[in-house]
């Protein structure tokens, strides 16, 4: 089996799927070469991430990435949400191929763009903070 029990579970049954009005924080990446799109919205309320919700147009890969990391962010505080990485997402998925790991890239950035565009309405530079956010590496 390519994919984990996990993996095909998100995938089929997507979690946190869609838009959040009045979002703090809205975070959208992608990848030219492959054609996917991650947008991501973030409920951010006394620097606690209270809500995320993500729309992707991609690969079972990165809506399934995408699936876990709104749930791991969610009730984190931004700085715990900043330090989660493709490789704690992929872990929590029970691992994916080899050849699908830069799909998980994609969620870990578009988490951070989103938090850099929550630091940026904050009147905050979020360079510093969350690094750059660049296009998805691994598809390239
Ligand atoms: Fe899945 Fe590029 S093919 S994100």
């Amino acid at each position: 089996m390519l994919y984990s029990d996990i993996v095909m579970e998100h995938f089929a049954n997507p979690r946190n799927v869609g838009e959040l009005e009045n979002a703090d924080g809205i975070g959208e990446v992608g990848n030219a070469k492959c054609g996917d799109i991650m947008k991501m919205y973030l409920k951010i309320d006394n620097n606690v991430i209270t809500d995320a919700k993500f729309k992707t147009f991609g690969c079972g890969a990165a809506i399934a990435t995408s699936s876990m990391a709104t749930d791991m962010v969610k009730g984190k505080p931004v700085s715990e949400a900043l330090k989660l990485t493709n490789k704690a997402v992929v872990e929590a998925l029970g691992g994916l191929p080899a050849q699908k790991l830069h799909c998980s890239v994609l969620a870990e950035q578009a988490i951070r763009s989103a938090l850099s565009d929550y630091y940026t309405r904050q009147g905050i530079d979020p360079l510093p903070i969350v690094g750059e956010v660049g296009e998805c590496a691994g598809c390239s």
